[in-house]
């Protein structure tokens, strides 16, 4: 298999473990281990002491499978795959369902995997662009015309990466009866699903609205633990999961034991981990706010409706975010996401809002901007 280079993560390749400040991580700042351990209950707690590491079931560690599914509303534990990392399920799912001959309709910009994997596995890939002047929302008529007959997926990812959009119940809706319609399996990305900024917004799990939904959550986004590599498929659609897990013997084959009994632990106190992360988030999302308004001249702002992350955009004339975001890392360490790395030439960039010192870091950029902006 030939895949493109995954320009996000080379980027970060260069910078994750050298810039100082992170301004641009999807993620929410790492959940302590040890504060971990200490939310576990009894039986956790003893499968935890008791732990062999061998290898683990391939479908997942049955009580994981049964916590994960506890997430949605109807779906069974038979119904949920593990993997390692959100990037793994993409992965296995894609290129168990779509080959030569298949339509694949992404939205656009996004995570890259979401679209080239399927191009990778020879697939045609249609993108449907999210355009700013409408607030980055999926176009439903657009996107309609997009689908052909030979259409097998519709990926959408709610919350958003890199803007921060969430679709409104009603375009979720539309979108879940366009692929319905066209006989298409609907993939949501839902890894910052519980990061909503109003928790009123919150959509359906693509896995509990359509038996052609499937769902693809994680523990690094709204868990903050990144670390785990866990990350699951939901769906209904049994025959297709045992085709995905198939796949998934040429991968990892099983995830790892130790992770598997912390995610457990993790999501049985769900309540806490996720009531922390939207502390961080909401907070950091204030001083984004202030700083917005204070720059309004400089850079747009479309508010994130979810998620860790926005997708404003440079607008000082002949100033490019590409050179303004090296100079801002070599003389500030404050990391930014230009949008090229998205394969987006305009000025925009991503800004992550999930890292307690956030606050430390917008303060060295605006620093930066007042020295280069004026
Ligand atoms: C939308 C989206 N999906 C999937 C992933 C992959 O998550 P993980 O790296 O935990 O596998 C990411 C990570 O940034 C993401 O933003």
């Amino acid at each position: 298999m030939r895949i493109a280079d995954f320009a996000l993560e080379r980027y970060f390749a260069r910078w994750e473990f050298s810039a100082r400040y992170l301004l641009c991580a999807s993620d929410v700042q790492g959940y302590p281990m040890a504060d971990l351990l200490a939310l576990a209950d009894d039986e956790s707690r003893a499968l935890w002491a008791d732990l062999r590491l061998g290898y683990t079931e391939s479908t997942g560690h049955p009580l994981l499978r049964r916590e994960i599914a506890s997430l949605y509303d109807t779906v069974e534990p038979d119904e949920i795959l593990t993997f390692a990392g959100a990037e793994e399920a993409i992965f296995c799912l894609v290129n168990a369902l779509v080959g030569p001959g298949d339509h694949v309709v992404a939205t656009w910009p996004g995570y890259q995997s979401l679209y080239e994997i399927a191009r990778a596995a020879g697939a045609d890939v249609t993108l449907h662009d999210l355009r700013e002047d409408a607030a980055w929302a999926i176009d439903l008529e657009r996107l309609r015309g997009q689908v052909t007959p030979a259409t097998r997926l519709i990926v959408v990812n709610a919350p958003h990466n890199p803007t921060g959009m969430l679709p409104d119940r009603a375009t979720f809706d539309g979108l879940v009866s366009i692929a319905d319609e066209a006989g298409a399996y609907l993939l949501v990305d839902e890894v910052y699903r519980g990061l909503e900024s109003d928790p009123a917004d919150r959509l359906p799990a693509g896995a509990d609205a359509s038996d052609r939904g499937i769902s693809v959550g994680v523990m690094s986004k709204s868990f903050a633990m990144a670390g785990l590599r866990i990350g699951w498929l939901a769906s209904h659609d049994r025959a297709l999961l045992a085709r995905v897990a198939a796949f998934k013997d040429y991968t990892t084959i099983c995830s790892s034991a130790p992770s598997e009994l912390l995610a457990i632990m993790a999501l049985r106190r769900r309540d806490i981990v996720l009531e922390r992360s939207r502390r961080i988030v909401l907070g950091n999302l204030e001083h984004l706010d202030g700083f917005f308004a204070r720059w309004a001249d400089a850079f747009t702002w479309v508010r994130p409706r979810g998620g860790s992350i926005g997708y404003p955009r440079l607008t000082v004339p002949g100033v490019g975010i590409d050179a303004w975001a090296a100079q801002l890392v070599e003389a500030e360490g404050v990391l930014l996401l230009p949008g090229s790395q998205f394969g987006d030439p305009g000025d925009h960039f991503r800004i992550g809002y999930g890292r307690e010192d956030l606050p430390a870091g917008l303060a060295r950029l605006e620093a930066f901007a007042e020295r280069t902006l004026h």
